[in-house]
Protein backbone atom coordinates (compact mmCIF):
# COMPACT_ATOMS: atom_id res chain seq x y z
CA UNK A 1 0.00 0.00 0.00
CA UNK A 2 1.11 3.49 -0.51
CA UNK A 3 1.60 5.93 2.20
CA UNK A 4 1.89 9.67 2.45
CA UNK A 5 2.11 11.16 5.82
CA UNK A 6 1.21 14.65 6.52
CA UNK A 7 2.28 16.65 10.20
CA UNK A 8 1.94 19.84 11.11
CA UNK A 9 0.88 22.26 13.77
CA UNK A 10 -2.96 23.02 14.14
CA UNK A 11 -3.91 25.20 11.22
CA UNK A 12 -1.26 24.98 8.89
CA UNK A 13 -3.37 23.84 6.20
CA UNK A 14 -2.59 19.53 6.52
CA UNK A 15 -6.54 18.59 6.68
CA UNK A 16 -7.26 20.69 3.05
CA UNK A 17 -4.39 19.44 1.47
CA UNK A 18 -4.41 15.91 2.72
CA UNK A 19 -8.34 15.44 1.23
CA UNK A 20 -7.30 17.68 -2.01
CA UNK A 21 -4.27 15.34 -2.11
CA UNK A 22 -6.27 12.04 -1.48
CA UNK A 23 -8.47 13.24 -4.10
CA UNK A 24 -6.64 13.39 -6.71
CA UNK A 25 -4.36 10.53 -5.82
CA UNK A 26 -7.87 8.01 -5.31
CA UNK A 27 -5.74 7.44 -1.81
CA UNK A 28 -8.08 7.06 1.38
CA UNK A 29 -7.98 10.34 3.45
CA UNK A 30 -7.34 9.55 7.26
CA UNK A 31 -7.82 12.30 9.65
CA UNK A 32 -5.89 11.09 12.82
CA UNK A 33 -7.08 14.27 14.49
CA UNK A 34 -10.27 13.21 14.26
CA UNK A 35 -9.71 9.40 16.37
CA UNK A 36 -8.14 11.92 19.72
CA UNK A 37 -10.89 14.20 19.23
CA UNK A 38 -13.21 10.95 19.61
CA UNK A 39 -11.08 9.50 22.57
CA UNK A 40 -11.17 13.18 24.17
CA UNK A 41 -15.52 13.26 23.41
CA UNK A 42 -15.47 9.79 25.51
CA UNK A 43 -13.81 10.89 28.23
CA UNK A 44 -16.25 14.29 27.82
CA UNK A 45 -19.09 12.10 28.11
CA UNK A 46 -17.62 9.76 30.62
CA UNK A 47 -17.37 12.88 33.09
CA UNK A 48 -13.40 12.57 33.41
CA UNK A 49 -10.91 15.48 32.81
CA UNK A 50 -8.07 15.08 30.58
CA UNK A 51 -5.42 15.00 33.35
CA UNK A 52 -7.44 12.65 35.39
CA UNK A 53 -5.24 9.54 35.09
CA UNK A 54 -6.54 6.80 36.50
CA UNK A 55 -10.01 7.12 34.92
CA UNK A 56 -8.39 7.57 31.75
CA UNK A 57 -6.86 3.96 32.23
CA UNK A 58 -9.93 2.64 33.91
CA UNK A 59 -12.48 4.19 31.13
CA UNK A 60 -9.86 3.53 27.87
CA UNK A 61 -10.78 -0.14 27.10
CA UNK A 62 -14.62 0.90 27.01
CA UNK A 63 -14.00 3.41 23.96
CA UNK A 64 -15.03 1.03 21.01
CA UNK A 65 -13.93 3.42 17.99
CA UNK A 66 -14.29 2.69 14.67
CA UNK A 67 -13.38 4.93 11.40
CA UNK A 68 -15.52 4.67 8.78
CA UNK A 69 -15.84 6.30 5.19
CA UNK A 70 -18.91 7.26 3.33
CA UNK A 71 -18.27 8.30 -0.32
CA UNK A 72 -14.88 8.94 0.77
CA UNK A 73 -15.65 11.09 3.77
CA UNK A 74 -14.54 9.99 7.54
CA UNK A 75 -16.96 9.07 9.65
CA UNK A 76 -16.23 8.48 13.92
CA UNK A 77 -18.13 5.64 15.67
CA UNK A 78 -18.06 5.63 18.96
CA UNK A 79 -19.73 3.08 20.78
CA UNK A 80 -21.97 2.40 17.96
CA UNK A 81 -22.99 6.06 17.41
CA UNK A 82 -21.15 8.17 14.55
CA UNK A 83 -20.00 11.07 16.96
CA UNK A 84 -18.33 13.31 13.41
CA UNK A 85 -20.35 16.31 13.89
CA UNK A 86 -20.10 17.15 17.68
CA UNK A 87 -15.66 16.98 17.06
CA UNK A 88 -14.33 20.20 16.04
CA UNK A 89 -15.09 21.95 18.89
CA UNK A 90 -12.33 24.34 20.58
CA UNK A 91 -13.04 22.38 23.78
CA UNK A 92 -12.80 19.41 22.08
CA UNK A 93 -9.17 20.40 20.69
CA UNK A 94 -7.88 21.46 23.75
CA UNK A 95 -9.12 18.34 25.24
CA UNK A 96 -8.05 16.13 22.97
CA UNK A 97 -4.24 17.84 22.85
CA UNK A 98 -4.11 17.21 26.92
CA UNK A 99 -5.52 13.72 26.29
CA UNK A 100 -3.66 12.63 23.68
CA UNK A 101 -0.25 13.46 26.01
CA UNK A 102 -1.27 10.21 27.97
CA UNK A 103 0.80 7.43 27.07
CA UNK A 104 -1.70 4.50 27.24
CA UNK A 105 -3.72 6.67 25.19
CA UNK A 106 -1.53 6.86 22.73
CA UNK A 107 -0.52 3.57 22.51
CA UNK A 108 -4.42 2.45 22.14
CA UNK A 109 -4.87 4.29 19.19
CA UNK A 110 -1.80 3.53 17.63
CA UNK A 111 -2.74 -0.09 16.07
CA UNK A 112 -5.72 1.16 15.22
CA UNK A 113 -4.29 3.69 12.60
CA UNK A 114 -1.21 1.76 11.02
CA UNK A 115 -4.16 -0.93 10.67
CA UNK A 116 -5.76 1.82 8.46
CA UNK A 117 -2.82 2.33 6.47
CA UNK A 118 -1.70 -1.54 6.06
CA UNK A 119 -5.27 -2.31 4.04
CA UNK A 120 -5.67 1.15 2.42
CA UNK A 121 -3.39 3.84 -0.06
CA UNK A 122 -3.39 6.32 1.93
CA UNK A 123 -2.71 10.07 2.84
CA UNK A 124 -2.73 10.20 6.73
CA UNK A 125 -2.54 13.57 8.50
CA UNK A 126 -1.53 13.81 12.28
CA UNK A 127 1.16 15.43 14.96
CA UNK A 128 3.16 11.89 14.98
CA UNK A 129 2.62 10.02 11.65
CA UNK A 130 5.87 10.54 9.70
CA UNK A 131 7.87 9.95 13.19
CA UNK A 132 6.12 7.06 15.00
CA UNK A 133 2.89 5.92 13.26
CA UNK A 134 4.44 5.37 9.64
CA UNK A 135 8.11 5.42 10.12
CA UNK A 136 8.42 3.84 6.41
CA UNK A 137 5.99 6.03 4.60
CA UNK A 138 6.69 6.62 0.98
CA UNK A 139 6.26 10.75 1.21
CA UNK A 140 6.28 12.49 4.49
CA UNK A 141 5.51 16.27 4.39
CA UNK A 142 5.89 18.50 7.18
CA UNK A 143 3.07 21.40 6.73
CA UNK A 144 3.15 24.65 8.34
CA UNK A 145 3.16 28.63 8.54
CA UNK A 146 2.94 31.48 10.56
CA UNK A 147 1.08 31.61 14.08
CA UNK A 148 -0.95 34.30 12.94
CA UNK A 149 -1.70 32.94 9.74
CA UNK A 150 -2.79 29.67 10.66
CA UNK A 151 -5.16 31.99 13.40
CA UNK A 152 -6.71 33.65 10.58
CA UNK A 153 -6.98 30.29 8.73
CA UNK A 154 -8.61 28.75 11.81
CA UNK A 155 -11.33 31.71 12.82
CA UNK A 156 -12.34 32.05 9.14
CA UNK A 157 -13.35 28.02 9.60
CA UNK A 158 -15.23 28.97 12.94
CA UNK A 159 -16.82 31.76 11.66
CA UNK A 160 -18.42 29.72 9.08
CA UNK A 161 -19.67 27.27 11.63
CA UNK A 162 -21.28 30.75 12.91
CA UNK A 163 -19.04 30.12 16.53
CA UNK A 164 -18.56 33.95 18.34
CA UNK A 165 -14.87 34.60 18.70
CA UNK A 166 -11.71 36.57 18.12
CA UNK A 167 -8.63 36.89 16.10
CA UNK A 168 -6.66 37.07 19.67
CA UNK A 169 -8.42 34.11 21.68
CA UNK A 170 -8.04 32.23 18.36
CA UNK A 171 -4.06 32.87 18.17
CA UNK A 172 -3.43 32.11 21.98
CA UNK A 173 -5.65 28.46 21.50
CA UNK A 174 -3.74 27.94 18.56
CA UNK A 175 0.01 28.87 20.34
CA UNK A 176 -0.75 27.14 23.73
CA UNK A 177 -2.06 23.69 21.53
CA UNK A 178 1.35 23.56 19.75
CA UNK A 179 3.10 24.61 22.63
CA UNK A 180 1.71 21.34 24.34
CA UNK A 181 1.74 18.96 21.21
CA UNK A 182 5.65 19.84 20.96
CA UNK A 183 6.35 19.53 24.52
CA UNK A 184 5.09 16.15 25.23
CA UNK A 185 7.17 13.61 26.61
CA UNK A 186 5.41 11.02 24.44
CA UNK A 187 5.32 10.99 20.61
CA UNK A 188 5.69 14.84 19.98
CA UNK A 189 4.80 17.16 17.20
CA UNK A 190 8.01 17.26 15.13
CA UNK A 191 9.39 17.02 11.48
CA UNK A 192 10.71 13.71 10.92
CA UNK A 193 14.16 13.66 9.64
CA UNK A 194 13.05 12.83 6.46
CA UNK A 195 9.89 14.58 5.67
CA UNK A 196 9.82 17.71 3.32
CA UNK A 197 9.38 20.96 4.81
CA UNK A 198 6.12 22.70 3.05
CA UNK A 199 5.66 26.32 4.55
CA UNK A 200 2.21 27.46 3.31
CA UNK A 201 2.29 31.13 4.87
CA UNK A 202 2.06 32.83 1.36
CA UNK A 203 0.27 29.99 -0.82
CA UNK A 204 -3.25 29.25 -1.10
CA UNK A 205 -4.89 25.69 -1.58
CA UNK A 206 -4.16 25.30 -4.98
CA UNK A 207 -0.59 26.06 -4.74
CA UNK A 208 -0.16 24.04 -1.72
CA UNK A 209 -1.57 21.21 -4.00
CA UNK A 210 0.63 21.92 -6.84
CA UNK A 211 3.67 21.56 -4.77
CA UNK A 212 2.53 18.33 -2.83
CA UNK A 213 1.74 16.97 -6.67
CA UNK A 214 4.96 17.53 -7.79
CA UNK A 215 6.49 15.85 -4.44
CA UNK A 216 4.55 12.94 -5.10
CA UNK A 217 5.68 12.64 -8.98
CA UNK A 218 8.86 13.21 -8.19
CA UNK A 219 8.86 9.70 -5.66
CA UNK A 220 6.97 8.05 -8.57
CA UNK A 221 3.86 7.75 -6.21
O1 LIG B 1 -5.49 17.66 14.04
P1 LIG B 1 -6.47 18.05 15.15
O2 LIG B 1 -6.46 19.51 15.45
O3 LIG B 1 -7.85 17.53 14.89
O4 LIG B 1 -5.92 17.26 16.46
C1 LIG B 1 -6.46 17.44 17.74
C2 LIG B 1 -5.40 17.10 18.78
O5 LIG B 1 -5.15 15.69 18.75
C3 LIG B 1 -4.04 17.76 18.61
O6 LIG B 1 -3.94 19.00 19.29
C4 LIG B 1 -3.07 16.75 19.16
C5 LIG B 1 -3.77 15.42 19.00
N1 LIG B 1 -3.22 14.60 17.92
C6 LIG B 1 -2.10 13.87 18.20
O7 LIG B 1 -1.58 13.97 19.30
N2 LIG B 1 -1.58 13.04 17.26
C7 LIG B 1 -2.12 12.94 16.04
N3 LIG B 1 -1.61 12.10 15.15
C8 LIG B 1 -3.26 13.72 15.72
C9 LIG B 1 -3.79 14.58 16.68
Amino acid sequence: MKNIALDGPAGAGKSTLAKNLAKALGYQYVDTGAIYRTIAYHYQMCGIGPRDKDNIHKFLGDANIEVKYEAGVQHMILNGTDVTDALRTPELSSFASTVSANPEVRKYLLQMQRQIAKHNDCVMDGRDIGTVVLPRADLKIYVTASAEVRAQRRLLELEAKGEKTSFAKVLADINARDEADMNRTVAPLKQAADAILLDTTQMDADEVLKAALALVRERGL
